[in-house]
Formats: structure tokens, sequence, C-alpha cells
């Protein structure tokens, strides 16, 4: 458990780290919250005065598309003051150590830092170093863990598929390398889903696996057949020190979901990837842009989920 992440007598979220150690309760009530923000925001009600006063620091050592814009949009929707720290323009630049950058944002009385960064542990390092006063979310670090991903991908399911004990999901991809995969994982066994599988090239697949409560699956053919909801991981070529996959058309022969894997699963199965994909890679384009893609669903999901989770830490 990190520091301080359990909720707190009153519900509040002082740290959102990991979804390990997270009850089920907890992870209801952040779908519930998204609910409630997602159907304001479809009566055009697009601005809640929750987080008036507070101001949030979104500090993304790391790059991304969705996380960043989804988290600014979120904070601004709860009228949270919101400031995206330019990193490579920033002091770390002239070798300012990250406890000094911290320090030095502390100093300015934020009250939450959302943090990205290409290290494993490096959220649970910052909220192990700030004040009581102020909350960390991780954003995303090294290949340890995604949470608000990981959420935002079960909102998403349940919307369609509200029967969470009734399905059978699927993982497909590069498992070792992925944050998104451990945290989707923690939060589909938490959430009861019937089963969970994964399927990776054996290079890329954690050899503590099973500890992780999933079963494994060697053949994509086979394997898709009965599946409610695929979800597909991008091939991490940036986080591989040496070859552990076959070249891309060879990926996608073995591991690629195509239009003919899919028709195998069962009917409505969902197609899911976090993003950002390798088309004809891991995934056909026909595929990612099909009937039963949810994957801009995903992203626009993920303002309501973050407008959850941070309503859930900072209001009082
Ligand atoms: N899924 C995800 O984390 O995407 P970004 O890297 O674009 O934030």
């Amino acid at each position: 458990m990190s520091p301080r992440q359990s909720p707190s007598d009153t519900g509040r979220l002082a740290h959102f780290i990991t979804i390990d150690g997270l009850k089920r309760d907890t992870l209801v009530r952040i779908l519930d919250t998204a609910d409630t923000f997602q159907t304001a925001s479809d009566r055009q009600v697009r601005k809640f005065p929750t987080l008036r006063g507070k101001t949030i620091v979104n500090l993304f050592f790391e790059n991304s598309t969705r996380t960043l814009t989804t988290f600014e949009l979120a904070a601004t929707r709860l009228s949270a003051d919101v400031v995206n720290l330019k990193l490579d323009h920033s002091s770390t630049q002239k070798g300012e150590t990250l406890l000094d950058t911290l320090r030095t944002l502390e100093a300015m009385h934020c009250d939450l830092f959302i943090v990205r960064h290409s290290d494993s542990g490096a959220a649970h390092f910052i909220a192990s170093h700030v004040g009581d006063e102020v909350s960390v979310l991780n954003a995303g670090d090294g290949q340890h863990a995604h949470p608000t991903q990981a959420m935002l991908d079960c909102y998403t399911i349940r919307r369609h598929r509200p029967d969470l004990e009734n399905l059978r999901v699927l993982i497909v991809g590069d498992i070792l390398h992925s944050r998104v995969a451990r945290s989707q994982i923690m939060a589909l066994n938490t959430l009861g889903v019937r089963s969970l599988s994964v399927l990776a090239p054996p290079t890329l697949l954690p050899s503590a696996i099973h500890a992780l409560g999933v079963d494994v699956a060697d053949n994509l053919d086979e394997a898709v057949v009965d599946k409610d909801v695929i979800i597909m991981l991008r091939v991490q070529y940036e986080r591989m020190r040496e070859v552990h996959v076959p070249g891309p058309e060879e990926y996608r022969r073995q591991y690629g979901l195509t239009e003919e894997r899919l028709a195998r699963a069962n009917p409505g199965c969902l197609v899911m990837h976090p993003g950002p994909i390798n088309r004809q890679v891991e995934i056909d384009s026909s595929v990612a842009d099909g009937p039963q893609s949810v994957i801009l669903e995903q992203v626009g999901n993920g303002v309501a989920i973050r407008m959850a989770i941070l309503s859930m830490m900072l209001s009082s």
C-alpha cells in the first residue's frame, strides 16, 4: 500500500498511486462518481465548482497525449487552477533535483501533483516526500502502474456491459512492459469479472504472471473464442533494450487482432486499446476503426473518470 493511499473515514483518497490494495467498493465508488459527471456533461453542464480554489500541477517527465490532456480538461471542468509544468523548459534542465523541484512547487501551495515518469516507483517516491497537505496521483510510472487508465477502461466496459461478473476478458500483447496491463488486471479482478486471460509472446510475458491471478493463453485464434472484451496492448519498442519480438509482419500474424480473429469472439465483443496504437501490428485499422472498437470512447471517458478521482482526492 502506498503512503496514505487508502480512503480515510470520509472516503477521501490522499494519494492515488496504484490499484493494488484498493477495495472493490472504492473502485465502484470511482465508477459511480464518474457516471454522475458523465451524465451532467451529456446534459451540457461542463463546469462544476467542486475544486474551486485548489491548484493542480501536471508534472509529466514522459510524453503523453491522452492522459495529460484529459487530466487538464478534468481539472479545469472541476474549476481547479491547473499548471502544466514544461519540464523541458524548467530548472530540471539546469540540474535541479526532483526533490528540489518538489519543494519549490510545494512552496507555492499546490494541492496535488499529477506525475508521469519513466521510472517505476517515481510517484510513490514523490508521495513519500511531499507534506501531508499535498496529494500525489500516478499518471503512469515506468512498467509499474497506470491506475487511472485501468479505471477508465473498467468504466468503458461497464457502460457497455454492466454485468461485469459474466464477462470473459482477454488482454493481448506486450504484458512485460505494460503498466496498463498490471493495473487493468488488478482492477478487473477486484471488480470480479468472470474470467481474465492474457496472451503475449513468451519474451513479453512476466515470469510471475500467474501470481497476478490470470490464465495464460498461447494461441490467439483459440483464445479469442468466447471472449466478451479483448484489450490489445501496444508493442513498446522504446522500452526494449534487446530484440524481444519478431518483426511487425510476423508479430501481426501471430498476435495481431484482425477482422478474421475478431469474428471468432462472442458477438458484440468490445475491442479496446489504451493507445497509442501501432496500426497493422497489434491491431488492424479495420478493427481499430470498426464498429466493435471503443478505443476513442476510452479516451473520452478518461475525462469523467479523472474528474471522479480528482474530486475524491481533493474535495473536503
Ligand atoms: N494511454 C495513455 O497513457 O496514453 P498517453 O501516453 O497518450 O497519455
